[in-house]
C-alpha cells in the first residue's frame, strides 16, 4: 500500500491536487445519501440564530467597550458604544449576505468549511476548518468558563439559604488552572492541591456544563433548539426588563461628551464588541438540517443579526446613559455591567434576575457553539480529512454521538489546559479570517460557476463582499497591530494546521483515492470477465 501511495503521490502535481475543488453537486449528492435528520424551520433558525449570538458579549465585554475614561486610563468608546456596535453589526451584516449565498446554494453541513472546497480546493479548505476550530471549538471552551464565572457569582447571591461549601465553593475548584499561581499568591489561607509542588486548580462548573451540553446536544438538534428557545426567552426578557426599568434611570448628562476617545474609542469599541455578534455564521453549519434551507436560512441569518442589533443600541443607549462612562468605572460595571446599573439603583432584584438571564444567555450560546464544531467535523469526516467513524449517526437519536462525545471531551482537556483570554482573543481570529474566506469564495464562484442556482444573491456584488473583506481585514489588523499572546499563536495555530494537513490529511485522502481507484479497477475487471 506504501509503495502504492508513494508512486501515486509522485506522479500527481502536487499544487494541482492541493487546490482541487469539490464539486457543489457533488457535496449535495452526498448529504442526500446520508444526511442528518431536517427539521429545523424559520423560527428554529431564529431562535439558534439570537441563541448564538447574544451572550457574554452583551453581558459582560460590554463594559469594557464602553469605559472610555477621558483621563486615557480606558480606551473604549464612551456613549459612541452605540456607533461602535452599528459599526461591528455592518462589519457583520456585509458577511452575512455572503454566508446566506452560499447556504442556500449548497446547504449542506459545514459551512465556510464547505464552501471553501467549492471554490479554493482541498488544501484551503482543511485550513478554513481548522481555523473555525479557533471560532467554535475554542470559543465554546471560552464561553464555559465565561458561564462558570457568573454561575460561581449567581450561587453567592443566594448565601443565606445555601450552604457554605456550595455558596462560596473552594477556589481551586471554580478557577482554571492559569489563575492556581494568583489565588496562591493572592490568598495564602486558601487550600490548593499541588502535583509535583506546582499547584493545581479545575474549572468544575465549567467541564459539568460542557458534559451537559453534550449530553444534550446527543440527545437530539430539535430538543437542543427546544432548550435554546428557553434561554433566549430568558434572555431577551431579561434585557427588555433592563432597558425599561433602566430607562427610568437615564440621565442625558451622562451621553456629553459623546465621544470621550474619539474615533479611535469607537473603533476599539467595534473591535471588541464584534465577539458579541459571532454565531449568526453557525446557522450555515447546520444547513442539512433545515426543512427548507433555500427560504429559512437567509432569513433565520439575516433577521438574528438584525434582532440582536436593535437589543444591543437599545441595551447601549440605557447603559450609558445611567454610568458615566467618560470617567473612571468600577471593576463590578466592568465584570456585569446591566447588573451593575440595576444595584447602584437600588434593584437588586433586577441585578438579581439579569444574571439568571446572563446564565441562560451564555448556555445557549454554548450550545450553538458546540453544535457548529461538530458539523464542521461532521463535514470534514465526510471528505475523508478525519476518520469515517466519526460520521456514524445514534441509532436512536440521528445525531453524531460519538463526534460529539469526542468535541465534549476535547473541550474538557482545553478547559483543564488553556489560558482563557488568549482563546477568547483566538476566537475572534477565527471568525474573522471564516468571514473574510467566505466573502472571497463568494466572488470566486460568481466567475467559476456564474450559472449555478443562486436562490439568494448578494446583492450589490462585488461591493458588498469587498467591504466584508475590507471590514473584517481591517479589524483583523488593527488588532495584530497591538502586542498580545494570541497575535503571535493565531499564526502559530496556522502553522501546525498546516502540518497536520501535510502529514494525515492530504495522506489520508490520498489513500481514500487510490482505495476507490483500485476498487473501481476490480469491478470493472470483473465485469469484463462475466
Ligand atoms: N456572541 C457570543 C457571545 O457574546 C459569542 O457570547
Amino acid at each position: 500500500m506504501a509503495e502504492k501511495y508513494h508512486r501515486a503521490t509522485l506522479s500527481r502535481n502536487f499544487l494541482k491536487t492541493i487546490t482541487r475543488i469539490k464539486n457543489p453537486d457533488e457535496m449535495l449528492e452526498e448529504a442526500k445519501g446520508e444526511g442528518l435528520e431536517k427539521t429545523l424551520g424559520v423560527w428554529d433558525l431564529i431562535i439558534l440564530g439570537v441563541g448564538a449570538i447574544i451572550g457574554s458579549g452583551i453581558f459582560a465585554v460590554v463594559g469594557i467597550a464602553a469605559a472610555g475614561s477621558a483621563d486615557g486610563s480606558a480606551l473604549g468608546a464612551g456613549p459612541a458604544l452605540m456607533v461602535s456596535m452599528i459599526i461591528a453589526a455592518i462589519a457583520c451584516i456585509f458577511s452575512a449576505l455572503c454566508y446566506s449565498e452560499f447556504a442556500t446554494m449548497i446547504p449542506v453541513a459545514g459551512g465556510a468549511y464547505t464552501y471553501t472546497f467549492a471554490t479554493l480546493g482541498e488544501f484551503a479548505a482543511w485550513m478554513v476548518g481548522w481555523v473555525l476550530m479557533l471560532e467554535y471549538a475554542i470559543g465554546f471552551i471560552a464561553v464555559a468558563c465565561a458561564w462558570s464565572n457568573h454561575f460561581v457569582q449567581f450561587l453567592s447571591g443566594f448565601e443565606r439559604f445555601l450552604p457554605a461549601w456550595l455558596a462560596h465553593p473552594p477556589m481551586w475548584l471554580v478557577n482554571d488552572v492559569f489563575a492556581a499561581g494568583k489565588i496562591v499568591a493572592e490568598n495564602p489561607d486558601a487550600y490548593v492541591p499541588r502535583l509535583f509542588g506546582v499547584p493545581i486548580c479545575i474549572n468544575l462548573p465549567a467541564i459539568l456544563i460542557v458534559l451537559l451540553m453534550t449530553a444534550i446536544l446527543v440527545k437530539g438538534t430539535k430538543d437542543s433548539t427546544k432548550m435554546a428557545g428557553i434561554m433566549v426567552v430568558v434572555k431577551l426578557a431579561v434585557i427588555a426588563l433592563f432597558v425599561l426599568a433602566g430607562a427610568f434611570y437615564v440621565r442625558p448628562e451622562n451621553w456629553v461628551p459623546f465621544a470621550p476617545n474619539g474615533a479611535e474609542g469607537i473603533f476599539a469599541g467595534a473591535f471588541l464588541i464584534f465577539f458579541a455578534y459571532i454565531g449568526f455564521d453557525a446557522l450555515a453549519t447546520a444547513a442539512e438540517e433545515c426543512k427548507n434551507p433555500q427560504k429559512d436560512l437567509p432569513i433565520g441569518i439575516i433577521g438574528s443579526l438584525i434582532i440582536t442589533t436593535i437589543v444591543y443600541v437599545l441595551v447601549a443607549l440605557v447603559l450609558t446613559g445611567i454610568m458615566n462612562t467618560s470617567s473612571t468605572v468600577p471593576l463590578d460595571f466592568l465584570k456585569a455591567p446591566m447588573a451593575y446599573c440595576m444595584s447602584i439603583n437600588n434593584m437588586n432584584w433586577a441585578a438579581g434576575l439579569i444574571s439568571i438571564g446572563s446564565l441562560a444567555g451564555l448556555t445557549s450560546v454554548l450550545l450553538v457553539l458546540e453544535m457548529a464544531a461538530t458539523r464542521i467535523l461532521y463535514a470534514m469526516s465526510r471528505d475523508h480529512f478525519i476518520s469515517k467513524r466519526f460520521q456514524k449517526l445514534h441509532p436512536k437519536f440521528h445525531t453524531p454521538a460519538l463526534l460529539t462525545w469526542t468535541v465534549g471531551i476535547l473541550a474538557v482537556v482545553g478547559i483543564l489546559t488553556l489560558n482563557l483570554d488568549v482563546a477568547a482573543e483566538l476566537c475572534n481570529y477565527g471568525t474573522f479570517t471564516s468571514f473574510i474566506v467566505v466573502c472571497v469564495a463568494v466572488l470566486i464562484l460568481r466567475k467559476t460557476d456564474p450559472e449555478r442556482p443562486r436562490p439568494f444573491k448578494v446583492p450589490f456584488s462585488p461591493f458588498v463582499p469587498a467591504m466584508g473583506i475590507i471590514c473584517c481585514g481591517g479589524l483583523m489588523i488593527y488588532k495584530s497591530m497591538q502586542p498580545s499572546g494570541s497575535a503571535l499563536l493565531f499564526p502559530v495555530w496556522l502553522g501546525v494546521g498546516a502540518m497536520i494537513y501535510l502529514l494525515y490529511g492530504f495522506v489520508k485522502n490520498r489513500l481514500n483515492e487510490n482505495k476507490l481507484h483500485n476498487e473501481k479497477v476490480k469491478q470493472r475487471k470483473q465485469e469484463l470477465s462475466k
